[in-house]
């Protein structure tokens, strides 16, 4: 939520700041903004709108400076305009400040700056922090944001310059992520690796409270206590260099979603052996995960939905209770946890507040957490007691697709691990789920390789008002993530429900061409949801279904057929969901959306 880009060097900064920000645009891209220092004076510039729109400004300005910070803007307070847009300044224009987060006692201090004779120039949050950071400096930038920070209550990752020290960029955080890295030509900070990626593949990822002062020179890091770290700890970032770039795909989800078989093959890679579950991260023993008796699984949006899915394979195959829950509920309540209660995270992310919220709150109740994430060194990553990365690679499009499978896939994993440690499948079963698991990725490539009717279907919806989507049993999980995915990238209002609720409301929507999206695929209550169907069908509902290879009959209850292969009921989640955010994004483009950057929307959300 908000990019972060920051760069002190040889090199001219300000086309180094707009292609980081481009990077970053996926975080928000409400408003956007420079500040580059140049002759002992900070050029600030700002923009409404995207990225784009500020680097046609800014080319016509032609900055010589070699060292600024820039940012692209999620509103959070005061409305996206230009008098919002990061940096902001102090009074005089001698500090210039990106952050990311929210400060929550901001109105506080912004009253007690005012009654010192601080202006104010936005609605902003943080602001504040450019006004604290000019009371608190004498001559050094680092102790003047240290002190500042010392005054916040909230989440930060802040990158801020000076005109008084040229060439220096002071960066902290505290609950949202800023990375730090040295490159060839200098310094960079930003508040995702990938704006860093084609300077340095070793970045060190700021923790908690702890500080980085860059300078051409080089870079320092200090720990929240304020002293000096010498031996950081550098991660290295093993992404492929065309991973910012289309790949010849009109836009990044439709890439995306052509990855998934390789997310498949890369998440299970090396996963079983000896028919056995090779999870070593999770750094428990069968006899500990054997003693599990309850399971949470947290999480918000589509990884909430992954949590859907993972609940019916843990309590089919390792019959413990499991509850899935929105990370924001989860963390008002008063959950019943044990110390035989496993909590697992699920984040594409890594940062999302609520979810690194209900974290804290788990562990503090004494709960294990496991967390699942896509990005290395993440908070959530950090936060839990063990870890399975979902492999998908960085993910660009705002709208889940591949982190999505990799999340459904990790989670499967972990069902079947805690289904053998509590002995409820043999290894034999095992080596049998695993293949036909990896099997997946094939049908994956299968389901992409021919996608008229998805495309056919999505043309006959696309001009519809509403739309519901319906399944039961691992269906009804399936059908809340196409609803999703159809609503957010095009703005068609759709909704999920388990089918049998039809009669209990939903179905007096129905009339003459009302989009039903069915999860019809074989499964043990089939014939159940071709009821639903018939009765859908009866009231004029035009059906369309996702339904197995080979199902002729489907047709007699469908206006349109999508074909997925056949796959056990346990699997479906991972086939069935493919058809449903191609279908969502054939909407959407022909509805004339920007698929990867919806509206209001951002990726990643650090904030409650
Ligand atoms: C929808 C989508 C969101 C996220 C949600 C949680 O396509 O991507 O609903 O799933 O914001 O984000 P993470 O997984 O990063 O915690």
């Amino acid at each position: 939520m908000c990019g972060i880009v920051g760069y002190t060097g040889g090199r001219p900064a300000q086309d180094i700041l707009i292609e980081g920000l481009r990077r970053l645009e996926y975080r928000g891209y409400d408003s956007a903004g420079i500040a580059v220092e140049q002759g002992g004076k900070l050029e600030v510039v700002h923009r409404k709108g995207k990225v784009g729109g500020l680097a046609e400004t800014v080319a016509n300005l032609a900055i010589a400076g070699t060292c600024g910070i820039g940012h692209t803007r999620w509103a959070t307070h005061g409305k996206p305009s230009e008098r919002n847009a990061h940096p902001h300044t102090s009074c005089g224009g001698h500090i210039a400040v990106v952050h990311n987060g929210i400060i929550e006692n901001y109105a506080e201090l912004r009253d007690e700056l005012a009654s010192r004779g601080h202006e104010f120039t936005s609605d902003t949050d943080t602001e504040v922090v450019a006004h604290l950071v000019e009371e608190a400096y004498v001559d050094d930038l680092l102790q003047a944001v240290r002190e500042a920070a010392a005054r916040l209550v909230g989440a930060y990752a802040l990158a801020v310059v000076c005109d008084a020290e040229p060439g220096v960029i002071v960066a902290m955080r505290k609950d949202s992520p800023l990375v730090v890295g040295q490159g060839a030509d200098g310094a960079y900070v930003a508040s995702d690796m990938i704006a860093l990626i084609d300077a340095t593949r070793d970045v060190v990822v700021l923790g908690d409270g702890e500080a980085a002062k860059l300078t051409p020179e080089g870079i320092r890091y200090f720990s929240a206590f304020g002293e000096e770290i010498y031996e950081p700890k550098v991660t290295h970032v093993d992404w492929d260099v065309d991973l910012a770039e289309k790949g010849g795909y009109p836009d990044f989800m439709l890439k995306e979603i052509h990855e998934q078989p390789r997310v498949i093959r890369d998440t299970l890679a090396g996963r079983l052996v000896d028919g056995h579950l090779a999870i070593d991260e999770l750094d428990l023993s069968h006899e500990e995960l054997n003693l599990i008796d309850r399971v949470y699984v947290i999480a918000c949006g589509t990884s909430y939905h992954a949590g859907l899915i993972a609940k019916n394979l843990i309590e089919g195959w390792a019959r413990i209770p499991t509850e899935v829950e929105v990370a924001s509920e989860f963390r008002y309540r008063n959950p019943i946890i044990t110390p035989s209660t496993l909590v697992v995270a699920v984040s594409q992310s890594g940062e999302t507040a609520d979810t690194l919220a209900a974290i804290r709150d788990a562990r503090v109740k004494g709960a294990k957490v496991f967390g699942i994430t896509n990005v290395v060194g993440s908070p959530v990553a950090r936060e839990s007691d063990g870890v399975i990365y979902t492999k998908a690679n960085k993910e660009i499009a705002v709208a889940s697709t591949k982190s999505f499978l990799g999340q459904v896939v990790s989670l499967t994993l972990l069902a079947l691990l805690l289904a053998q440690s509590k002995g409820k499948l043999t290894t034999n079963q095992v080596r049998l789920l695993f293949r036909e698991l990896a099997d997946t990725a094939e049908q994956v490539e299968v389901i992409l390789s021919d996608t008229a009717a998805i495309d056919e279907a999505a043309l006959a919806c696309k001009d519809a008002a509403s739309a519901l989507f319906i399944g039961r049993g691992m269906g009804a999980a399936i059908s809340k993530e196409g609803a999703l995915k159809l609503k957010e990238i095009s703005y068609l209002h759709a909704e999920a429900y388990p089918a049998g609720e039809m009669k209990h409301g939903p179905i007096a929507l129905l009339d003459d061409g009302f989009p039903v999206i069915a999860i019809a695929t074989q499964s043990p209550v089939y014939d159940k949801l071709v009821s639903n169907l018939q009765e859908s069908k009866a009231r004029g509902a035009m059906v369309v279904a996702v339904a197995t290879e080979g199902d002729e009959d489907i047709k007699q209850h469908a206006d349109h057929v999508i074909y997925i292969p056949k796959v056990r009921d346990a699997f479906s989640a991972i086939t069935a969901s493919v058809p449903l955010q191609l279908f969502a994004r054939s909407i959407a483009v022909a509805r004339g959306c920007d698929v990867d950057q919806p509206r209001n929307l951002a990726k990643s959300v650090t904030v409650e």
